[in-house]
């Protein structure tokens, strides 16, 4: 394995080393060419690009793979569980590995404008890689539908936002056709090149864990992460980086279950504004992943995802956006629920499962905040404080 992958997880071991021992000043002595730089400068054998392609990056990926002691024992059999936070990537989601890859692209092919349809996440980050190439993004996004925190990230980045009074399928409706006819190139999922990045969060868990989980578990909205990831981890087994491949189970809110239900959903519905799709487009490629890897795809409700969001945070200090929460709400149906698509209550003893949890929680607060207390302030003193803790 002489690739820059392989280069990258030496260059990781030399580092530590030389962190170890460190120069006079305890500052390390040598530093890693690639890392730290982002998808393309670790995967680059493994991606669309070539000399000529200028590298947008903003040093997404190399997200923390987080074993997760408290999950593993809820699912019980001896599993280990781990978390794939993608949350901690520079826009706070997953988006980013696809969009160094389409945005650097884009740059390679002389593009001056992009444009997305977008349910808050594809926005935040085609806006930060715009504003990082230095050229126009314009954001399609459904009114008074978009979190408060993405919608933020696309304003702070200098995206010219249109809203409309229509949902996210309306909206990468007209992105399809503006892309035709005018001058932007499209950085929705459609655009081959997201996939390509995105499949970068697959090859990373292979490089951590060695070779791919048993089972891979993620929320689908438009499809294009599955899709991505099955890619990753078919492509990793076909290098020979991996024996194993995974089962990929997905997860919709039940309000937005096209796939599940196998028809369009003219009027997707749930708290999960992310993954509040009716028409994916990654609709049959998501189907063929869950075919080919035995896999499938279920659905959860928004009780049930605000239930599992909490539960993340308080068990494992992990907070997580509500379609992430989608992953975990899921898991625990498949652990708990005689109704599960697949049921994981009879898995091999220490299965390894990985679940990815795609958005940072400060994204989306309002479901939180709705359910807080009014904090009520007391007297600066210490006893004051003392009968406020209660203890
Ligand atoms: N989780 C989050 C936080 C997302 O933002 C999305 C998609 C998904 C899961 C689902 O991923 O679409 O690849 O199946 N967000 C898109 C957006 C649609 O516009 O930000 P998918």
């Amino acid at each position: 394995m002489s690739t820059d992958s392989s280069k990258a997880e030496n260059c990781r071991a030399s580092a530590s080393a030389a962190f170890r021992t460190g120069n006079r000043n305890g500052r390390p002595t040598e530093v890693c060419p690639e890392r730290g730089r982002g998808i393309i400068a670790r995967y680059r054998d493994l991606l669309p690009v070539n000399n000529e392609t200028p590298i947008i990056s903003l040093s997404e990926g190399d997200t923390p793979l987080i074993y997760c002691p408290r999950l593993s024992e809820r699912v019980g059999r001896r599993s280990v569980v781990f978390v794939k936070n993608e949350g901690t990537n520079p826009t706070g989601s997953f988006k980013d590995r696809g969009m160094t890859v389409a945005v650097s692209k884009a740059m390679e092919h002389g593009a001056t404008a992009l444009i997305c349809a977008s349910t808050g996440n594809t926005s935040a980050s085609a806006a930060a890689y715009a504003a990082r190439a230095g050229i126009l993004s314009v954001v399609i996004l459904p009114a008074g539908k978009i979190a408060k925190g993405k919608l933020l990230q696309a304003f702070a980045c200098g995206a010219k936002i249109v809203t409309i009074k229509g949902n996210f399928d309306d909206a990468l409706g007209i992105v399809r056709e503006l892309g035709e006819r005018r001058h932007f190139v499209i950085v929705n999922s459609i655009n081959p090149d997201r996939i390509a990045g995105q499949k970068t969060a697959a090859f990373e868990i292979v490089d951590v864990l060695g070779d791919a989980p048993d089972f891979h578990l993620l929320p689908v909205g438009n499809a294009g992460n599955i899709t991505a990831h099955w890619a990753g981890y078919r492509e990793y087994q076909a290098r020979q980086r991996s024996i194993k491949l995974p089962a990929m189970i997905g997860f919709q809110a039940s309000g937005a279950a096209p796939i599940f239900y196998n028809r369009i959903v003219e009027k997707p519905e749930t708290i999960a504004s992310a993954i509040r799709i009716g028409n994916p487009a990654s609709w049959k490629q998501a189907r063929a992943a869950i075919a080919e890897s035995h896999g499938a795809i279920d659905i959860i409700n928004d009780e049930e995802i605000i239930a599992a969001q909490a539960w993340l945070a308080r068990h494992e200090g992990i907070f997580v956006e509500p379609a992430s929460a989608a992953t975990v709400a899921g898991l625990f149906k498949c652990c708990e629920s005689n109704e599960a698509a697949y049921s994981i209550q009879k898995i091999p003893e220490k299965s390894r499962i990985v679940c990815t949890v795609t958005g940072h929680g400060l994204k989306d607060p309002d479901a939180i905040i709705e359910r807080m207390n009014e904090l009520k302030s007391v007297p600066a003193t210490v006893n004051a404080v003392q009968r406020a803790i209660g203890l």
